[in-house]
């Protein structure tokens, strides 16, 4: 039976069909996020870079604000997130670290962010840590913060 697109409909009918094209824009989302700006309000000083091994985080608090904050360490680049799920307020850094596929046709699968896909523990929500965007829905997404390693070998957060 042939696909038709309803009425008044945007969504393209290609591959999976409409999930594909939702995954398209997720896509085109993350790779336009603009980087992270400082607050300048001060910095963090987490621990040294030696201590998050590829793959692991640290949480870490701002003082200041109380704010819980997720430093990550991505194939040895390390990126800070804020700790709370902009759904319904989980811990969202406690939750695991994927990958996800690019859209593809059946039985192909292109594998793609590996390692920065943050998946909130509690109702599976999926962050790229990298940006902050959310992967489901291009007005979302958590806060980032820029995160650098000093000449001390520190892991520094700019909050
Ligand atoms: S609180 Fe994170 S997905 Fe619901």
């Amino acid at each position: 039976m042939e696909k038709t697109v309803p009425a008044g409909s945007d969504i393209r009918l290609e591959g999976y069909g409409s999930e594909n094209a939702a995954l398209d824009h997720a896509f085109r989302i993350v790779d336009a996020a603009l980087p992270p700006k400082a607050r300048n309000r001060g910095q963090i000083v987490v621990c040294a870079a030696s201590e998050i091994a590829p793959g692991e985080k640290r949480v870490v608090q701002d003082e200041q604000t109380g704010v819980s904050i997720g430093v990550f360490n991505v194939a040895g680049e390390f990126f800070a997130i804020k700790n709370v799920c902009p759904h319904l307020g989980a811990p969202l850094c406690l939750g695991s670290v994927h990958a996800t596929h690019r859209p593809s046709p059946v039985f192909e699968f292109r594998p793609d962010l590996d390692g920065r896909v943050l998946r909130c523990p509690w109702h599976g929500w999926e962050f790229d840590i990298v940006t902050g965007k959310a992967l489901y829905d291009a007005n979302s997404r958590v806060a980032t913060y820029p995160c650098a390693v000093n000449d001390l070998g520190d892991v520094v957060v700019s909050v």
